[in-house]
């Protein structure tokens, strides 16, 4: 059964649609966005061999021609020549306002196609098909797309919301088991910052999520969804709530720093171990109990994802240095450092101001090189 769930943007409204096998109905769903028969499809190479032919299908039963875009897989096709080699390759397809740009892919994907559709001719239309679990659950939604640039990561971008957003669980089959914990991250991090009962759910569940059951990844991709439109819609800019969905990553963001953006820490893995890290430290301030804390951290240990710095490739990292990482994050104000932090197991809140020492002394008890 198909889950529709309404992301409330007033004009800007859309809606993300769950279920299984939506990829051969995308004809039919991306239709009424169109005002001439034809899309340009940004996939990566991998997707694209998997699952574009089926996609093109699809399509092409619903009268739309599909021009695909296709780049190379991995983070660093997230960037400004990316981005130049996309816009130039809309242009060549001589797309104009009236039509739409098609993400079908991971998180790199989205977050380039959609950076991309939003700069085109000062903004075009684009639709979301999100492949990785991550990107389903994540960053397919909110309208947050960007590139990174030498100086760090999504640092050029824009809030571009899509038109509709299809998330087809069937294509999950084909994700690496890694890739699918890493996903599996950003799932959790919902119960882990609002939803107690939704954790407690993925303390019984997170085996058949990760199996790929298909009632129990219904229910996990659509509970996070669920709760990222929610706050979307309450908080758009990031001006208060939704700095929520960045529990654990202001750990995760210094740590993938450290490790370089790549296969030796996928962003999933940071925050698993960034989640870790941020109720442990909220423990450690007795802001939270230790057996809340413990009970999150065994959470996303059984998901098989790290949560030490010593299970990252690496380790020791040197504690000055990753502070000094987290000073440059987006969500640090006047070089003070923000953490989203958690009173209890779906307690999270934002916490401005903390003391760079204490997290600096609290690395170094985690194992950092003083
Ligand atoms: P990704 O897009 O690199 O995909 C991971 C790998 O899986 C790639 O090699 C890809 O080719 C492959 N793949 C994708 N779908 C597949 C499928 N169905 N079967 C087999 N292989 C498949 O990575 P990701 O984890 O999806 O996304 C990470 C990116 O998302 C980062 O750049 C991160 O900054 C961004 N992100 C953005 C937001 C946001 O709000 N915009 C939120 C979280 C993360
Ligand atoms: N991934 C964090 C956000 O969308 O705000």
């Amino acid at each position: 059964m198909t889950r529709r769930i309404p992301v409330g943007l007033g004009d800007r409204a859309y809606e993300v649609l769950v279920g299984d096998g939506l990829l051969d109905a995308a004809g039919e769903h991306i239709r009424p966005f169109l005002k001439r028969g034809r899309t340009a499809v940004v996939s990566d190479e991998t997707v694209w061999a998997l699952h574009g032919k089926r996609l093109s299908a699809a399509l092409a039963r619903a009268g739309i021609e599909a021009h695909p875009v296709i780049v190379p897989p991995g983070e660093q096709t997230k960037s400004f020549e990316g981005l130049a080699d996309v816009s130039d390759r809309l242009l060549a397809l001589e797309l104009d306002r009236g039509d739409l740009v098609t993400a079908f892919g991971g998180g790199v994907v989205g977050d380039l196609a959609g950076f991309a559709a939003a700069i085109y001719k000062r903004g075009i239309d684009f639709v979301q098909i999100p492949t990785t679990l991550l990107a389903q659950v994540d960053s397919s939604v909110g309208g947050k797309t960007a590139i990174d640039t030498p100086r760090g990561k999504n640092l050029v971008g824009a809030f571009h919301q899509p038109k509709l957003v299809l998330a087809d669980l069937s294509v999950l089959t084909t994700l690496p088991e890694r890739e699918m914990r890493a996903g599996y991250a950003e799932v959790i991090k919902y119960g882990l910052l609002g939803d107690r009962d939704f954790f407690e759910w993925l303390e019984a569940n997170a085996a058949a999520v990760l199996a790929r059951e298909p009632s129990a990844l219904t229910h996990a991709v659509a509970r996070s969804v669920e709760m990222k439109a929610e706050i979307v819609a309450e908080d758009e800019r990031e001006q208060g709530r939704r700095a929520l969905l960045n529990l654990g990553h202001t750990f995760a963001h210094a740590l993938e720093a450290e490790t370089g953006y790549g296969a030796a820490l996928l962003h999933g893995e940071a925050v698993g171990v960034g989640m870790a890290l941020a109720f442990r430290f909220s423990s450690q301030q007795g802001l939270c109990s230790g057996q809340d804390a413990e009970r999150g951290v065994r959470g996303v240990a059984d998901a098989g994802l790290p949560v030490r710095m010593d299970d990252v490739p690496g380790h020791p990292f040197d504690a000055d240095r990753l502070v000094s990482h987290m000073a440059q994050d987006k969500k640090a104000e006047g070089g003070r450092l923000t953490f989203i932090l958690a009173r209890a197991l779906g307690e999270a809140f934002v916490a401005k101001d903390v003391d760079a020492a204490a997290v600096r002394r609290f690395l170094v008890a985690e194992g950092a090189r003083a």
